[in-house]
């Protein structure tokens, strides 16, 4: 059933995390929910301003009518990945999501908090729940110096004040991840120590890692064997986002590992079946591969099977 975030966390917190995946298509929704199923894994499924574009909302709206029918007994809320206006979570809202993120992260403070607390005052009166951020994700070669990491990581203090003054329901913070296929350039790190204040200074209250994905060594080889140019690419260690879940994060965000999975198993059909045109014949792969990599993830790094 369509269950809030909110129920998640509080069952989630310091334990393990529950999983966002981002849903474009059919078959990646179906191979986050088939994932789901077999893991008995509550699950969020998140939907990006971009994908809302590329699918149309009502498509990707009535799929996941669908999945609600089709796995009854999953814990699955719906949530908006990264709004970037008042206007655009209001409609979601009104089209039945149950769960927000207002990204403000690249406003002042004070216009971040003002943002964020309009969008808090159409939601909660809906029963829908807020994610907001405080701190920029950018690349690592963007804060390599102390200073610079000071001025885009999540400040602790700051993150007291933003949750009270703004009534947000979980916060995604900044401690040295970044979104896409490309977040280290040396040894990956992330500043747990960071973690542990911010946690601290919330006690209890869910906090959100963007840019989760680990871009797994083995997607990234099949896709080039098979025809990528990929190079370079690095994501968080798998050790590191588990620690995470038992520090205060509850919700995990992953896409890129998804695109990863289904666009090498993609390659893979059409390189070693070039009389295949059917596109069943790689989607059907291709969507077997995403359980393949959300089960992984449920059950090896984020802890969330059988919960
Ligand atoms: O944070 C970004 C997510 O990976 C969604 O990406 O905006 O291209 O849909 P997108
Ligand atoms: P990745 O690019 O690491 O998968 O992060 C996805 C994300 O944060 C979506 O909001
Ligand atoms: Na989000
Ligand atoms: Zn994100």
């Amino acid at each position: 059933p369509l269950v809030s975030p909110k129920e998640m966390f509080k069952k989630a917190y310091g334990k393990y995390a529950i999983g966002a995946f981002n849903v474009n298509n059919m078959e990646i929704l179906q191979g986050v929910i088939e994932a789901a199923k077999e893991e008995r894994a509550p699950v969020i499924l998140q939907i990006s301003a971009g994908a809302r574009k590329y699918a149309k909302q009502i498509y990707l709206i009535k799929l996941i009518e669908a999945a609600l029918e089709d796995a009854p007994d999953i814990p699955i809320a719906v949530h908006l990945d990264h709004g970037d206006s008042f206007e655009l979570c209001k409609a979601v809202i009104d089209a039945g999501f149950n769960s927000v993120m207002i990204d403000g992260s690249h406003l002042p403070f004070e216009e971040n908090v003002k943002l964020t607390r309009q969008v808090v005052e159409y939601a909660h009166p809906r029963g829908v729940v807020v994610e907001g951020e405080l701190g920029r994700l950018v690349g690592v070669e963007e804060h390599v110096v102390v200073d610079e990491r000071e001025a885009v990581f999540t400040d602790p203090d700051k993150a007291v004040e933003f949750v009270e003054r703004t009534g947000v329901d979980s916060l995604a913070i900044s401690i040295g991840t970044s979104h896409g296929a490309y977040k280290f350039k040396g040894e990956p790190r992330l500043d747990f120590e960071r973690l542990q204040e911010i946690a601290k200074r919330l006690p209890g209250f869910p906090l959100v890692l963007h840019g989760a994905s680990s871009v797994l060594q083995d997607l990234v080889e099949k896709a080039n064997k098979y025809g990528a140019k990929i190079v370079g690419a690095q994501g968080v260690p798998e050790e590191m986002i588990r620690k995470a879940t038992i520090m205060g994060i509850c919700k995990v965000n992953i896409d890129t590992d998804l695109r990863l999975a289904f666009t090498a198993t993609i390659r893979e059909v059409l390189a070693t079946k070039p009389e295949e045109f059917d596109p069943r014949k790689y989607l059907g792969p291709a969507r077997e591969a995403i359980k393949e990599v959300v089960k992984h993830k449920m059950r090896n790094v984020l802890g969330c099977s059988g919960q």
